[in-house]
């Protein structure tokens, strides 16, 4: 008798479970980021969460939930009731952690359903007004020349500032220090402050700043130039051959959320990236919106699969790991 109510129960709550993905989203959705407000990640989870709540018919509301490279917040959304409501945009360091950190407290092949891939982000190399070098060229040599004077900003250990400063101490043969941040927003207000003397970022934060002449940019790091930039050389073109990085982006919900819900979520991600306002926004900062068979389900997975096989080998040759 007891084990035909607990059955029973079971039942009850399946149904109402289902009933509720069904009717989802009845409040706001949180869509946490894994940086501080005002940077890269942040510009794009706003862009796309406001273009999102047309089709959700509900607030999309960005939580910065930042520290730890980014590995923070993949835990927190790993751990949060799969109903949809907690979800996370994260970027490339999604597939760098397992080969950065001993110990993760999350699986990204395990703990997740795949919404769907979002963005590419170039990102540009970047110095203050204020150090003495106007190409990479100059910067390897001053470089060498100060490596325990200059410093390398970052958002720690899993930012895509920290891959590219990697990426690019090993094209240049020089240890430099870096110093972390909880995001690459209060990273390149000390770069602009001159506390800070390098960082390469994603161009969604730094073309308005290159722009304004607030800071000295060296190269693009992927292997085409940029419609916003014409004049920036990439890092290839200036002698670092290979260099070839752009930052991508996707949209997770905890493992278990439910196929409707998923499915809403996935629906509302490709409008979004329809969207002429946010198609502008996204263009006018550089980065590209991934092709329609990349925002999807399986166009995550098999990317973030891909990727995590093709950075483990390279970060395993720089040996940075955090225990
Ligand atoms: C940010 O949003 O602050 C950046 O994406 C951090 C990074 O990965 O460099």
């Amino acid at each position: 008798m007891n084990s035909l109510r607990v059955l029973g129960g079971l039942i009850l709550a399946a149904c109402a479970f289902g009933a509720s993905a069904q009717s989802y989203p009845t409040r706001p959705v949180t869509l946490v980021v894994p940086f501080a407000a005002g940077g890269p990640t942040d510009v794009a989870a706003r862009a796309l969460g406001q273009a999102m709540e047309k089709s959700m018919g509900q607030p999309v509301v960005v939580e910065n939930k930042a520290g730890a490279g980014g590995t923070l917040a993949v835990s927190d959304v790993a751990r949060a009731t799969p109903d949809g409501y907690r979800i996370l945009i994260h970027h490339i360091g999604m597939s760098t952690a397992p080969a950065l950190y001993r110990k993760l407290s999350f699986d990204p092949l395990k703990d997740f359903e795949y919404i769907g891939q979002v963005l590419d982000v170039p990102m540009t190399l970047l110095v203050k007004t204020g150090l003495p070098v106007n190409s990479v060229k100059e910067l390897a040599v001053y470089a060498k020349a100060n490596k325990d004077k200059i410093t390398l900003a970052n958002a720690g250990l899993g930012a895509a500032s920290h891959l590219c400063g990697l990426l690019f101490q090993q094209a240049i043969e020089v240890d430099l220090t870096t110093v972390p941040y909880k995001g690459t927003a209060p990273a390149m207000a000390d770069l602009l402050g001159g506390q800070v003397d390098i960082l390469c970022d994603q161009t969604t934060q730094t073309i308005p700043q290159i722009q304004g002449g607030k800071v000295k940019a060296l190269a693009v790091t992927t292997t085409k130039r940029l419609d916003a930039l014409k004049d920036l050389p990439t890092a290839a073109e200036s002698g670092l051959p290979g260099f070839d990085l752009a930052v991508w982006h996707g949209v997770y919900a905890p493992k278990g959320t439910p196929r409707p819900v998923t499915d809403k979520l996935n629906a509302s991600l490709q409008a979004a990236l329809k969207d002429p306002a946010v198609v502008k926004r996204f263009a006018d900062l550089g980065a590209i919106i991934v092709p329609a068979d990349k925002q999807t389900p399986d166009g995550l997975a098999r990317h973030l699969k891909a990727e995590i096989d093709k950075w483990a080998p390279i970060i395993k040759k720089a040996g940075q790991y955090a225990d």
